[in-house]
C-alpha cells in the first residue's frame, strides 16, 4: 500500500494536449514573461501551469480509497503511517461542485477536447460521482487551462486556485494557508510564476544575480503593485527619454527634411594585404539593405573612389544588377580594388590589433524614417554624420559616466570558456565587454544610465522597483546596442545581440539603432515590452512569492516546509548561464548597485559555483556537475515535506547528461513515481548535421524516500531477480503510449528512463543474490537494452525481428532514434546565412556531413542492447571521436561491390573518399553482358548489404542488373528482403537519396513477380 494520497500527476496526464499549448505559446510574445527580460533555456508557461496544477491536486480515485479505508462517519483519514490525517472530502466535494458548475455555465470556454463530457455532466452531475469521471474532467480542466489564452481568464484562475486551496486543505495542510511550491534554479521564473497564478505560495532562488532581480520583479512586486507599475512604468520611461534627449540629440542629427535617422549601417576594416594595396576595405557581408519590396531593393555598391586607391560606397535603388558584391566570405577579405584575397587568419590578426575592430569601422548608409510617413529611406552618410561621430567619441570620455562605464571593463569569456561563448569573440581580438560597443552605443547607454540614476528617489520599495524596470530596459536596450547586431534585409530592422540565443556570434558588418527614434529597438519600444508583462500578470496581484538569491545546494529553508519542489536544473553543456548572462549584467550592475549593494557587489556574475558542464566529457567538470545536483536535490528533500512530491525537469541528448542527473536524483534520496515527456520543440528534429534534436523535456515525478520522520529509508532491499523481470514489461507498457502521443525516436528513448528509473529507486538499494550492490550504471545498460529491444517491435511489428541480423537491427534503430522518417532532412538546413556559420564551435572548418549521425555513447548503448558491437560493424558505422555516423548507402558502395573483400569504412585519419557511385561500379563490376549490364560479382552478406545493393543499382540506372539480381539470382525471394525494404522506406527521412532509392527498389517488387 502506498503510503501518501497520490496526486493527479502521478497517474496521469493529457500531455498530448498540454505540448500542444507549450508549442503555440512558443510564437507568443506580447506579454510573455520572457520579454521582460532576456533569459536561457526557458519552460513554456503552458507546462509549468499544468504540471503545477496535476502536482498540487490530489488523484479522486486514490483520494475516495483513502476515504473508504477511514470511519464513514468521520472526514479524516491518516495517512504516512499515521502521521498526517488528510481530508478526502475537502477536495472531492469541492472538485465535484467546481466541475459542475464549470458543465453548467462555463462550456463556451472549454476546448472540443473537454466538450462532450461536460455536456454529459451538465445533463446528469451524478456523473461525478464516479471518482475516475471526476480525475478525467480535472484532466481536461488542466489541458484547458494550459492554453495562453485561459492563463488570465478569471474563471479559470478562480476554479484553478479554489482547487489548490481544497487540495491542500484536504492532503492536511492549515485551513487558509496555501501550499509551498519551491524552485531552487528558478531562471526565468516560470515555474514560480505558474505557481503562484494556479494558487500557491512560491519560493524560488537562483545563483545569477540577473534571474534573482528578474524573479523579484514577478513574485514580490507585480503581486504587491499590480496595475499601478504598469501606469508609472510607462510615464518614467518616457521621462528617461526626454532626459536623455537632452544630452543625446545632437549625436543622432536629423536630416534637414526633418527625416530622422533610426539605424546606422557599419562594416569593420582591414587593411588589404595585397602587393602594393593597402586600401582599406569594409568587411560588407550584406550588400542588399531591403530585400522587402521585391523590384524595389536597396543595395550597397562598393567601388573604388576617384584616385582609385580607397572605396565608395554608395546607396543604390532598384533590381539588382548581380555586380555590387560583397566583400567577405567566411572571413576571407576579397579585395575589390586590386583583387586579393586577404586569408581569415589575417582578416583576425588585423582585428585583433584593434581589440575587434569596433573603434575603425566604417559608416556606410544611414535608414531614416520622415515621423507621420511609412516607409524607410537609405541614404549615403553626409559629414554631419561623421563629425557627430566623432563627438560621440569625446563625449564618452566625460567623467560623470566613467563610474558607469567601469562594469564594461570585465572580460569577456576567453577561448577556454564554452563553446557558446568562447569560440568566436576571442578569435577576432575581443576581450572586454566595452569591446563590442561602438563609441556612440556607449554614449547612449551610459546616458540612459545616468538617467535612471536621477529618478528622484524617496527611499521607498517602489521606487526602488521603478529603477529595476528601467534597469531591464536598459538591459534589453545593451541587446540592440552592439557591434554584434546585423541589418534585417528581409524585414529591414536591427537584430538584436542575443535575442535569446545561447552565443556570441562575431559579425563582420552590423546595425546601431537610435535609442531614442521611433524605429526598430529603440527605448520607447523596450519600456512598452516590459509594460505588456506587468499589464498580463497584474493577475498575480496579492499573491504571495519570495526569491533570494542562493545557490541550490545552500539550505535556506527550515526542514519539512515545503509541499512541492518543481525545478528545472541546467542540462548539464546546454547553457553557459553566467558568460551569457554577464552581457546584462554590467548593464544592471551600474544601474542598481545602490538598491542591491550585495547582489551586485561582484564585477561579474558567479560561475564557481554554477552547476553546469563547459566542457561535455570532461570527467571532473562531469563530476562536479553530479555533485553539484545531488547536493542540490539533497537540500530540496531536506526542505520538503515528507508526504510532499518534487518534479525535476529534464532534457539532454546525452547519455552523460542523463546519468548524472538521475543519479543525482537517487542519491539524494528520492523516489522516482512517475515521468511526463512534454514536447515543446517546433517539429523538424533532425538538424542541419543529421544529429537528433530533441524536442521533449522529461518531467521526472519523485517523492522523498523518508520515513514520517524526515530520516531517508535505508531499509528497502530489492532484488536484483525481480527488478530485472518487471523492466521489460515496464517498458513495454510505456512505449505504445508514449507512441500515442506523439513521443517516439531519440525523445521516446530518453523518456523511457523514468519508468525504468521508478523501478530501481523504489528501493533504498537492490542487491544481488550475492549480497553485492547494484550500481545504477549497472542497471542503467539493462535498461538501455530493454528499450531498444523494444522500440525495435514498434519498428518492426509485423517482422520477426529474430531473423534480421544485427546490422539490419542497428540500422531501424538508429534511423527510429533520429526520428528522422518523418522529417524533412532537406528543410532543416540553416537558414541563417552569417559569416559564424563557417566556423563550428572549436574554431575548427564545418566539413559537410552527410549520413546519420548519434552520440558514439547513445549509439552503443543502443547497439548492445540490440546485442550487436559498433566495432564489428565498421562498415556500417564510423565512429569519431564522440559521434558515430551510420554511413550512407552511397559511402558502402565500394565495401558493397568492391574486389576487396572485407574491406572496412575508412578510418579516422584516412579521409572519407568522395566516391563516384558510378567509378565504384564499373570498377567493381564483373564482365559486361551484351546489353551493357553488369553482373553483379558478389551477394552482401546480409539482407541489409543486398537492400542496400539493389538500392544502388536503382541508384545507377541499372534496371536489367538489378532485375538480374533480384530474380536470378534468388535475392528477391527472400521474404525477409521485402519486409526490410518496407521497414527501411518508413524511417529513411523524406527528401533523402536513400528514401528515393529504396523507394525505387520497393517499386519494382510487383512488376518482377514478388
Ligand atoms: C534551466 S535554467 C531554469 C530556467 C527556468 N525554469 C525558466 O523557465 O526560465 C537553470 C537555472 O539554474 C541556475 N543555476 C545554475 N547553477 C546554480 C546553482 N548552483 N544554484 C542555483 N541556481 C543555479 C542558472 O542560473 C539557471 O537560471
Ligand atoms: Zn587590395
Amino acid at each position: 500500500m502506498d503510503r501518501y494520497c497520490k496526486r493527479l500527476i502521478e497517474v496521469d496526464l493529457p500531455i498530448k494536449r498540454i505540448s500542444a499549448h507549450a508549442r503555440r505559446e512558443k510564437s507568443i510574445r506580447h506579454g510573455h514573461i520572457s520579454t521582460l527580460h532576456i533569459w536561457w533555456a526557458r519552460r513554456p508557461l503552458a507546462a509549468c501551469r499544468a504540471v503545477i496544477c496535476a502536482v498540487l491536486w490530489p488523484d479522486p480515485v486514490d483520494l475516495t480509497a483513502w476515504a473508504e479505508r477511514g470511519d464513514p462517519t468521520q472526514d479524516e483519514v491518516r495517512t504516512g503511517g499515521g502521521a498526517i490525517p488528510i481530508r478526502p472530502r475537502r477536495f472531492l466535494d469541492e472538485a465535484r461542485q467546481l466541475m459542475t458548475l464549470w458543465a453548467q455555465e462555463r462550456l463556451s470556454k472549454v476546448s472540443q477536447e473537454s466538450y462532450a463530457r461536460l455536456v454529459a455532466i451538465q445533463k446528469d452531475p451524478r456523473w461525478l460521482d464516479d471518482p475516475e469521471e471526476l480525475r478525467r474532467v480535472l484532466l481536461d480542466f488542466i489541458a484547458d487551462f494550459a492554453n495562453w489564452d485561459n492563463s488570465t481568464d478569471k474563471d479559470y484562475l478562480d476554479t484553478a486556485r479554489a482547487l489548490t486551496q481544497a487540495a491542500h486543505e484536504a492532503l492536511g495542510g492549515d485551513p487558509g494557508t496555501r501550499p509551498l511550491v519551491v524552485d531552487p534554479f528558478a531562471g526565468g521564473g516560470s515555474i514560480p510564476l505558474e505557481a503562484l497564478r494556479v494558487g500557491a505560495d512560491a519560493f524560488a532562488s537562483d545563483l545569477n544575480p540577473v534571474p534573482v532581480l528578474l524573479n523579484k520583479v514577478v513574485l514580490e512586486y507585480i503581486p504587491k503593485y499590480g496595475q499601478r507599475l504598469v501606469d508609472e512604468v510607462r510615464k518614467w520611461g518616457e521621462w528617461i527619454k526626454r532626459e536623455a534627449e537632452k544630452e543625446l540629440a545632437a549625436f543622432y542629427p536629423k536630416d534637414e527634411d526633418g527625416a530622422e535617422p533610426i539605424a546606422y549601417l557599419w562594416a569593420r576594416t582591414i587593411q588589404c594585404e595585397g602587393p602594393g594595396c593597402g586600401a582599406e576595405v569594409p568587411l560588407v557581408k550584406t550588400t542588399v539593405l531591403d530585400s522587402k519590396t521585391v523590384g524595389k531593393e536597396v543595395r550597397l555598391a562598393i567601388g573604388g573612389n576617384e584616385s582609385g586607391q580607397d572605396f565608395k560606397t554608395q546607396v543604390l535603388y532598384g533590381k539588382s544588377d548581380g555586380n555590387g558584391s560583397s566583400t567577405v566570405r567566411r572571413w576571407s577579405v576579397i579585395c575589390p580594388l586590386c583583387g586579393f584575397t586577404t586569408a581569415k587568419k589575417r582578416v583576425q590578426f588585423q582585428l585583433t590589433q584593434h581589440n575587434g575592430g569596433a573603434s575603425s569601422a566604417r559608416l556606410l548608409a544611414v535608414v531614416t524614417s520622415t515621423p507621420g510617413k511609412s516607409g524607410k529611406r537609405f541614404r549615403n552618410p553626409t559629414q554631419r554624420d561623421l563629425d557627430a561621430v566623432a563627438n560621440a567619441k569625446k563625449a564618452v570620455l566625460k567623467p560623470e559616466y566613467h563610474d558607469i562605464l567601469t562594469s564594461l571593463s570585465a572580460e569577456l569569456p576567453n577561448r577556454n570558456a564554452h563553446r557558446a561563448v568562447g569560440s568566436q569573440l576571442p578569435l577576432y581580438g575581443l576581450q572586454r565587454y566595452e569591446d563590442v560597443y561602438l563609441a556612440r552605443q556607449k554614449l547612449a547607454l551610459a546616458c540612459l544610465a545616468s538617467a535612471i540614476q536621477r529618478i528622484p528617489n524617496t527611499g521607498s520599495e517602489f521606487d526602488r522597483v521603478i529603477r529595476v524596470l528601467m534597469a531591464f530596459c536598459l538591459a534589453k536596450q545593451a541587446d540592440y546596442s552592439t557591434t554584434l547586431c546585423r541589418w534585417r534585409p528581409d524585414g529591414a530592422y536591427v537584430n538584436p545581440t542575443l535575442g535569446g540565443e545561447k552565443k556570441y556570434v562575431m559579425v563582420s558588418d552590423f546595425a546601431e539603432s537610435c535609442p531614442l527614434s521611433h524605429g526598430s529597438g529603440d527605448w520607447l519600444g523596450q519600456v512598452d515590452w516590459v509594460g505588456r508583462v506587468l499589464a498580463r500578470e497584474s493577475v498575480l496581484q496579492d499573491r504571495n512569492g519570495q526569491v533570494v538569491q542562493a545557490s541550490a545546494d545552500s539550505r535556506v529553508l527550515p526542514e519539512d516546509s515545503v509541499d512541492a519542489m518543481v525545478t528545472d536544473p541546467p542540462y548539464y553543456d546546454s547553457v553557459p548561464y553566467s558568460d551569457l548572462a554577464n552581457f546584462f549584467y554590467v548593464w544592471l550592475r551600474p544601474s542598481l548597485q545602490k538598491e542591491f549593494p550585495e547582489l551586485l557587489e561582484p564585477m561579474v556574475s558567479p560561475k564557481q559555483k554554477e552547476m553546469t558542464v563547459d566542457h561535455p566529457g570532461n570527467d571532473v567538470e562531469t563530476a562536479n556537475y553530479r555533485d553539484g545536483l545531488t547536493r542540490a536535490f539533497d537540500t530540496g528533500r531536506f526542505a520538503t515535506k515528507p508526504a510532499g512530491i518534487g518534479v525535476i525537469v529534464f532534457a539532454h541528448k546525452s547519455t552523460t547528461g542523463w546519468e548524472s542527473l538521475l543519479a543525482a536524483i537517487i542519491q539524494a534520496g528520492w523516489s522516482i513515481v512517475a515521468s511526463w515527456p512534454v514536447d515543446t520543440e517546433l517539429q523538424n528534429r533532425l538538424n542541419a548535421r543529421g544529429t537528433a534534436s530533441l524536442s521533449s523535456s522529461v518531467h521526472i515525478v519523485c517523492r522523498p524516500r523518508e520515513n514520517p520522520d524526515g530520516s531517508v529509508r535505508t531499509d528497502e532491499i530489492g532484488d536484483w531477480r525481480d527488478v530485472l523481470q518487471e523492466l521489460p514489461h515496464r517498458i513495454h507498457e510505456w512505449m505504445p503510449r508514449l507512441a500515442e502521443e506523439g513521443v517516439v525516436g531519440a525523445d521516446a528513448i530518453f523518456a523511457c528512463l523514468g519508468p525504468a528509473l521508478e523501478i530501481f529507486s523504489r528501493y533504498s538499494r537492490v542487491e544481488k543474490a550475492n549480497g553485492e550492490t547494484v550500481t545504477l550504471k549497472e542497471y542503467l545498460e539493462q535498461v538501455w537494452a530493454a528499450v531498444a529491444k523494444e522500440a525495435l517491435t514498434i519498428i518492426f511489428p509485423n517482422a520477426d525481428t529474430i531473423g534480421f541480423e544485427e546490422d539490419a537491427r542497428l540500422t531501424a534503430m538508429w534511423l527510429w532514434t533520429l526520428n528522422a522518417g518523418n522529417t524533412d532532412a532537406a528543410n532543416s538546413e540553416s537558414a541563417d546565412g552569417e559569416e559564424a556559420d563557417d566556423e563550428s564551435y572549436d574554431g575548427t572548418k564545418k566539413t559537410k556531413i552527410t549520413g546519420f549521425v548519434l552520440e558514439y555513447d547513445a549509439a552503443r548503448k543502443i547497439a548492445q542492447g540490440l546485442g550487436a558491437h559498433l566495432e564489428d560493424l565498421s562498415s556500417l558505422v564510423e565512429v569519431s571521436g564522440e559521434t558515430a555516423r551510420l554511413l550512407p548507402v552511397e559511402e558502402r558502395a565500394r565495401h558493397l561491390f568492391g574486389k576487396d573483400e572485407g574491406h572496412v569504412a575508412p578510418n579516422k585519419q584516412r579521409k572519407v573518399p568522395q566516391l563516384d557511385l558510378f567509378t565504384v561500379l564499373e570498377r567493381a563490376d564483373g564482365a559486361e553482358t551484351t546489353s551493357g549490364e553488369a553482373r553483379v560479382e558478389r551477394q552482401g552478406k546480409t539482407v541489409l548489404d543486398r537492400i542496400h545493393q539493389s538500392m544502388i543499382l536503382f541508384a545507377a540506372g541499372r534496371s536489367e542488373a538489378l532485375k538480374r539480381f533480384l530474380v536470378e539470382e534468388g535475392v528477391g525471394r527472400d521474404p525477409r528482403f521485402w519486409s526490410l525494404a518496407q521497414a527501411l522506406s518508413a524511417l529513411y527521412p523524406t527528401h533523402t537519396t536513400e528514401k528515393r532509392w529504396i523507394d525505387g527498389v520497393l517499386a519494382r517488387k510487383k512488376g518482377l513477380g514478388f
